[in-house]
């Protein structure tokens, strides 16, 4: 059984009622069971977190025992150096999450400080991208 850390950053539990059209109308509890319905058949355990703090976010990289990681870290993104440096130091694979397509939105959207610590990186997807994201860290771990 590999277990696989999903990592939500800040505002993400604000899903549902923050701009549908771009973010889509499911609350993070409802893409978190649909992931979870999608993925237990395949022998994957997740353990889901959110939080609004940069800290928080860098002690639960600091002391996962997970298998693997997918980070959607929000709008820390684009300008933590904090959660970089933590992510450079594990070395599990680490899959950078993003529900929007960053690279077709606002400039100070489509730089991420984040990516070249990753694995890999998915965008655009919608919730979906929560599935195809924890199903490709598990196939890495
Ligand atoms: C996001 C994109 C970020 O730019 C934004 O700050 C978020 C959500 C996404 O999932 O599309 O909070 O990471």
């Amino acid at each position: 059984m590999k277990k696989v850390l999903v990592l939500n950053g800040p505002n993400l539990n604000m899903l549902g009622r923050r701009d549908p059209s771009v973010y889509g109308s499911d609350t993070l509890d409802a893409i978190r069971e649909e992931t979870d319905a999608a993925v237990r058949p395949c022998g994957i355990l997740t353990e889901w977190r959110q939080s609004n703090s940069e800290a928080e976010i860098v002690e639960w990289l600091q002391t996962t025992d997970a298998d693997a990681i997918v980070l959607n870290a929000g709008a820390f993104t684009h300008y933590s150096l904090a959660i970089h440096d933590a992510l450079e130091i594990l070395t599990v694979p680490k899959i950078e999450l993003h529900i929007s397509n960053v690279f077709a939105r606002e400039e100070y959207r489509r730089h991420s400080v984040l990516s070249d610590a990753c694995t890999a990186v998915i965008a655009g997807l919608g919730k979906a991208g929560y599935r195809y994201a924890v199903l490709a860290a598990a196939e890495r771990a």
